[in-house]
């Protein structure tokens, strides 16, 4: 049976997904030319990922920008759902976040929910949640964030801070409302429809912490926009500014169709991976190649569909040039599937070599991250 059912949630993605529909559905502003040379103007470089619009929505990006421009500094937030290793496709949100902390000066609050996994994840104990905020922390930290400018916390664990925040939210949220966005029936459990309180507060405790309001900048995957819809409400009931947010498509998996995910078996490469594991994975990747060499040859093959292209698209390539004759070479036949393969597995394998050993570095640095109360 063909299941082309399209699924946007928080907590479920699934189907072929069209990006233009999710900004009409969510109300979200499209990432134009305009806001593309405002970012340039300021920033003197665009990065890849929003010249490729791979960041392709936002909301009040133009906003933060002029008042950035006045002189009023904003400060990021981004999280992690602490469920298991970090695989690629969660290193997207993370290496725009940096390049915005480079370019802008700006503070990074970055929030493990490992509350919300244990929540909304049968079988995940509470324990493991909270142990997996601090490995995926590694990740974070393995980017190269500046420690000065970067604070690194689990639900858990900044509880007493985060707690009541989230209940000045919570009161002003109600079930009717939690349960038109989020989907709840009468068996979801409390945890769940309170949870979204405590994602919201990362998005003010900064303008408590300094004692005024300092806008607030999310860059985050499309998925989670229903969360910060509720978000940018009730903020500014409480006397905050709304969070501005810029929005990413997924990284698709190795297998045809869908996002990379933990729970599909090999279309998700974690940072963990071994170097046997990337060529394995790769190696059985989804292409749009042609079932013979010889037809290959003679006919091309199709990088639209192909999810080695995407890599090389989203993450693996980013001079315009080098893509741009790989995919001709793609086209008309040049270069077959296991060679373009091999280049891609490669590129995988020195990413990973570089950033398991920044991993290891990163746990000696831990605690200059964390706030924990
Ligand atoms: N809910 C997110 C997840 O499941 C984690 C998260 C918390 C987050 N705060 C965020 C993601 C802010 C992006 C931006 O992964």
């Amino acid at each position: 049976m063909v299941n082309d059912e399209v699924v946007v949630t928080p907590w479920e993605v699934k189907g072929d997904i069209d990006y233009d529909k999710l900004v009409r559905d969510f109300g979200t502003q499209k990432i134009g030319d305009e806001i593309i040379s405002k970012i340039e103007q300021i920033a003197g470089e665009v990065h890849p990922l929003i010249k490729r619009k791979i960041f392709f929505s936002h909301r009040d990006l133009d906003w933060l920008l002029s008042e950035y421009e006045k002189g009023n500094k904003f400060f990021l937030y981004t999280g992690r759902g602490p469920s298991g290793d970090t695989h690629l496709g969660h290193l997207v949100s993370w290496i725009l976040t940096k390049w915005f902390q480079d370019k802008f000066g700006a503070e990074l609050w970055f929030q493990m929910t490992d509350d919300e996994k244990f929540y909304f994840k049968d079988g995940l104990t509470a324990e493991f949640t909270n142990r997996m905020a601090y490995e995926n922390a590694l990740d974070v930290i393995a980017l190269g964030f500046d420690e000065k400018k970067t604070f690194i916390f689990s639900d858990f664990d900044y509880a007493k801070t985060l707690y009541p925040q989230a209940a000045k939210v919570a009161k002003k949220l109600t079930f009717s409302t939690a349960r038109a966005v989020f989907g709840f029936n009468e068996s979801s459990n409390v945890g769940q429809i309170f949870f979204t309180s405590m994602q919201s507060v990362p998005a003010f405790l900064p303008s408590i912490k300094e004692g005024k309001n300092i806008p607030c900048l999310i860059p985050h995957a499309i998925d989670q926009d229903p969360h910060f819809r509720v978000c940018r409400d009730i903020l500014p009931k409480l006397g905050y500014y709304k969070p501005a947010a810029i929005h990413s498509m997924f990284l698709p998996g190795l297998k045809q169709g869908g996002k990379m995910s933990s729970s599909i078996m090999d279309s998700a490469i974690f940072t963990t991976d071994t170097g046997e594991q990337i060529e394995k994975k790769v190696k059985n990747a989804f292409t749009g190649g042609k079932s013979t060499a010889e037809e290959q040859r003679k006919t091309g093959a199709n990088p639209d569909i192909c999810s080695v292209y995407n890599y090389y698209f989203i993450l693996f390539m980013w001079d315009d040039n080098e893509l741009g004759d790989l995919r001709k070479r793609c086209l008309c036949g040049e270069i077959l599937c296991g060679d373009c393969k091999k280049i891609l597995e490669n590129k995988i394998k020195k990413f990973l070599n570089d950033h398991q050993k920044k991993r290891e570095e990163a746990k000696k640095r831990l605690d200059k991250f964390i706030l924990r109360d």
